[in-house]
């Protein structure tokens, strides 16, 4: 057995977002987001009153406090403070952010705020979302808002969430509204305005001079090829260029490196689209912003195996939790497929800690001037049971997950990586995007009906954790 130390100051983190956890979309004057439109238009998930944290915010901080969470990611809701994403002010939900920044504060909570967490105000999306200058510009505004308005109360900022799930499944898994498919350009071209806009924002945040740090979260699924034909090996390649390499290079180095690049302008081409428009001039904004950036968000769930695939895209997305359903042929990329000796989750995600180390040192090495890491979430999405309100619920397979997961942070820690802080997605069960209230992550189980909070077995664990600071093997 070997055990690993985690450092004294190293941060236990819950993840939530507000979209996911908030409810109350219709209260004090916050405006629509893309989601509103697309759940009420697809009539499956309802996002009211979700965890209702708008309401019990206090409540949830309390457990935080219990269980010894010395952070927690929240993210800022735009329509809640300019409800059109740009022009007329709503003091109620500046009022709100304020009101949740100060409980945190007296819990001994720190905050890691994120200006962007999948939830596009709808009149910015009208006017082309992501893909629009308009939108662009109006971000800026908002982040420097944020950053004069919070700035005494949230030292550690996070631009954008996932801008690689965000695109994807925008534009080309169809997935998230206004969902494309199969639009390969359009999902670079979002993904190089998303870098873009991120950096500008960074720079405006240093110029600023504001005390705190700043960041942005990638969703990084380690891949791997299938097998060791050169086939796979370049299937493998392309998918990482999709889903980790275009983002790295743009924030993490400020720099698309050719090899990058050529993988890009493949998969687009496969689609029979035209390659996106690189700017010169955009490098130095760029670059600028990641040399001066304090630190990266890896979000690492599962990792991918590739097959090569030369046919039309094919995808089927396991919403329901049936295991064995999901299916991913990307036409110009490969095939994901699942090694049997692997286990998954009811929701097809290939579970491999391994995975999770790979991709911290792939990060450290390629991107060394990064000088801070938080695993930004990492987490098991399964079907809790509620046994009655006098039980912890038995949540071994979680407790099993994050412990594995856990282990391989403290590995790459000892091995000279600087991974800070960890945050287990989610803090409480909340609602997923495409699979509903049904795919539960959360510490603390929430009955969506009356609301109340109950501690899972895994809240109690990782209390031992955070107490204890040591993982064995
Ligand atoms: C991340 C997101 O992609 O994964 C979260 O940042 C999301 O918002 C989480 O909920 C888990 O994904 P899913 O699809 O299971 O909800």
């Amino acid at each position: 057995m070997t055990v690993y130390h985690l450092p004294e100051d190293f941060y236990f983190g819950g993840a939530t977002a507000a979209y996911q956890v908030e409810g109350a979309t219709k209260e004090d004057g916050k405006g629509e987001v893309i989601w509103d439109k697309y759940l009420h238009e697809q009539g499956t998930i309802n996002p009211d009153p979700a965890a209702d944290f708008y309401h019990r915010y206090p409540t949830d901080l309390d457990l935080c406090k219990k269980f010894h969470i010395n952070a927690i990611r929240v993210s800022i809701d735009w329509a809640r403070i300019f409800p059109e994403g740009t022009g007329k002010l709503e003091p109620r939900g500046v009022a709100y952010y304020h009101k949740l920044f100060k409980k945190c504060h007296e819990d001994g909570v720190e905050p890691f705020v994120t200006l962007h967490h999948f939830d596009t105000p709808q009149a910015l999306q009208d006017k082309g979302g992501w893909l629009s200058e308009e939108m662009l510009d109006a971000f800026v505004d908002y982040a420097k808002f944020c950053f004069k308005e919070f700035g005494d109360e949230v030292k550690y900022w996070i631009t954008i969430n996932e801008p690689t799930s965000m695109a994807g499944q925008q534009y080309v898994s169809g997935t998230f509204p206004p969902a494309y498919t199969n639009e390969f350009a359009k999902c670079f071209q979002a993904e190089y305005n998303q870098n873009l806009v991120h950096a500008r924002i960074v720079n405006a945040f240093k110029a600023g001079g504001y005390d705190g740090k700043i960041g942005v979260v990638h969703a990084l699924q380690t891949v791997y090829p299938a097998s060791p034909s050169e086939g796979d090996k370049h299937a493998a390649a392309l998918k990482d260029a999709l889903e980790n390499r275009f983002y790295l290079d743009g924030t993490l180095a400020g720099h698309y490196s050719d090899e990058t690049l050529a993988l890009v302008q493949e998969i687009i081409e496969a689609n029979d689209q035209q390659m996106i428009e690189i700017k010169p001039e955009d490098e130095e904004v760029l670059t600028k912003a990641a040399k001066s950036l304090d630190f990266v968000g890896v979000n690492y769930y599962f990792s991918k195996f590739m097959k090569e695939h030369h046919g039309e895209n094919v995808f089927h997305h396991n919403g329901g939790g049936e295991k064995g359903t999901d299916v991913n042929k990307m036409k110009g990329v490969g095939e994901e497929v699942h090694p049997t000796d692997l286990p998954a989750t009811d929701w097809d995600w290939i579970i491999y800690p391994k995975g999770m180390y790979d991709q911290l040192k792939r990060v450290h090495d390629n991107y060394p001037d990064v000088p801070e890491i938080y695993i930004t979430e990492n987490g098991m999405g399964y079907k809790d049971k509620f046994l009655g309100p006098d039980k912890a619920i038995d949540d071994a397979p979680r407790i099993q997950y994050l412990k594995a997961h856990i282990l391989e942070v403290a590995k790459a820690i000892q091995d000279g990586i600087p991974v800070k802080g960890y945050f287990v997605w989610s803090l409480q069960d909340q609602f997923s995007w495409t699979n509903g209230y049904s795919k539960r992550y959360g510490l603390f189980y929430v009955d969506f009906e009356t609301q109340a909070r109950y501690p899972k077995q895994s809240a109690y664990w990782y209390r031992g954790l955070a107490d204890s600071k040591q993982i064995s093997t």
